[in-house]
């Protein structure tokens, strides 16, 4: 019998930001091998060093302070060659080496210069991250135009890069000539060839590096970038990221057979954020929400964190108008992008949703972050919390998510409302301190996804999380 390893996945089952890497942090021990199979730089997470300092993380998986574990970059993923230089700069100055135990799959594809360009000026209207992940992957699909090849791989560069950076430029120049831009080719391709040099030491020569891993024993745990409702396919199209976030895209970007899959832990908040435009039916205060969060004043957020904590808080929390209550309830969860300061839209937990997202990646266990925060719901006018268990949609009740996001966007969330607690959480660790009303809350959860509890979130540090 052969003594084969396993892998495990981590997804974010909302719009992102769910907290996916403080699970992945907690769990990594058990695994050999950390690994992403999507997205590129528009991901981000912050790591704690040990002094307490923090780095952010965008392409690197979770797991750098695991000295021997290997971290893997796979071929679902899109590589931005300058931004990961200085990612690895980074953590090498806060003493970590990546050396031998970092690997990025020969068939990832490239981030060009004329994607992140093409982005910068087409991705305003869906609120992208202005990283290029877009025309990367369209780039990606196109394969060829005309005799320009647009899909370059990491593999590509590494075994002819004289070839290959010749067919860079060749794009780059193209996007100058049609876009008639003002732009230095080449000082966009010196700087990416200086920062190829630095990374490339990192490059897998073998697509089946992974799967041989496993082969001999070794145990993956896929991390996800992005959240479920951005999938290109199976999110809120078109108001999503360019690839494929769910956990079946695990065993096509992630370089493994889906042979060797054993479970699926998805990561949900208490209370919702989604940044950027597109359907939100729990969203307090509906579209006067979405305008007011993606509302800018030359390039910089209207509304940013600091206009909006001048608030009278207390105020705002139990007006009883469902857009105030949002404000608080942002300002109390600090639901504002890390480096933007742009407010995230919040809304309350969507149980039609989450199930839609469970069912579709056979999520078997769950996560909820930010639990703790359900106890500001005592503070309301309705004093409950609410939890949306099914739509409405011209007149009827519905059970579903519609498709289009035309459709979503009229369709209306219909409210459950539970007892909460105004008791802290914040301090508890086991299940049995948790106030009784709470444990109810995680049980009618349980039995509304059909999903066992892996765990709730009760504040950010490390170990504010309550393990089932
Ligand atoms: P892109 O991935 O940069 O093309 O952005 C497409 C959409 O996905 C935008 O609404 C982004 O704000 C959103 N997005 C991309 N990456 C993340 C993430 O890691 N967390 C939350 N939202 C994201």
């Amino acid at each position: 019998m052969s003594n084969h390893g396993y892998s495990d996945i981590v997804i974010g089952l909302q719009y992102g930001d769910e907290g996916k890497a403080r699970i992945v942090d907690m769990i990594a021990e058990e695994y050999d091998i950390i690994a992403r199979f999507n997205g590129g730089a528009n991901a981000g997470h912050t790591v704690e060093t040990k002094d307490g300092g923090k780095v952010a993380l965008n392409q690197v998986p979770s797991g750098i302070f695991y000295p021997e574990k290997i971290l893997y970059t796979g071929s679902g993923c899109v590589v931005n060659f300058e931004k990961l230089a200085v990612e690895i700069e980074k953590i090498e100055k806060i003493g970590i080496s990546l050396d031998g135990r970092f690997k990025i799959s020969p068939q990832a594809s490239v981030i060009q210069p004329h994607h992140v360009i093409i982005d910068s000026m087409t991705g305003q209207s869906l609120g992208t991250t202005r990283n290029g992940i877009g025309p990367a992957y369209a780039d990606r699909a196109n394969r060829m135009i005309i005799d320009r090849l647009t899909n370059i791989r990491v593999g590509d560069l590494n075994d002819n890069p004289e070839h290959y950076f010749t067919k860079v430029r060749d794009n780059l120049v193209f996007a100058v000539q049609i876009g008639k831009l003002e732009i230095d080719i080449d000082d966009e391709m010196n700087k990416m060839q200086n920062a190829f040099e630095k990374v490339k030491k990192y490059i897998e020569v073998d697509p089946l590096y992974l799967q041989k891993q496993v082969e001999a024993g070794k145990n993956v745990l896929f991390e996800g970038a992005q959240a479920v409702m951005l999938d290109v396919t199976k999110g809120s199209v078109p108001y999503v990221t360019s690839s494929n976030t769910i956990a079946a895209a695990a065993y096509t970007g992630g370089d493994l057979s889906p042979q060797y899959h054993r479970k699926t832990i998805g990561v949900a908040k208490a209370i919702m954020s989604r940044v950027g435009y597109g359907p939100f039916p729990s969203e307090f205060g509906g579209k006067k929400s979405e305008e007011h969060c993606m509302a800018q004043d030359e390039g910089k957020p209207k509304y940013g964190r600091q206009v909006e904590e001048e608030c009278d808080l207390e105020k705002h929390l139990s007006s009883g108008d469902e857009f105030q209550m949002g404000v608080a309830l942002r300002i109390l969860s600090g639901e504002y992008g890390v480096v933007s300061t742009r407010p995230r839209r919040v809304g309350a937990l969507d149980l039609v949703q989450l199930n839609y997202a469970i069912k579709m990646n056979g999520v078997t266990e769950l996560a909820i972050n930010k639990f703790d925060l359900l106890k500001e719901y005592s503070r309301t006018a309705k004093g409950q919390v609410p939890l949306v268990t099914s739509y409405k949609l011209n007149e009827k009740e519905i059970d579903y998510m519609p498709a289009s996001t035309s459709t979503y966007y009229e369709t209306e969330a219909i409210y459950d409302y539970h007892e909460g607690s105004d008791q802290d959480l914040s301090t508890m660790t086991s299940p049995s301190e948790l106030p009784s009303e709470m444990q109810d809350l995680v049980t009618y959860i349980e039995k509304a996804t059909g999903t066992k509890m892996f765990g709730i979130g009760v504040g950010p540090e490390r170990n504010q999380f309550v393990k089932f």
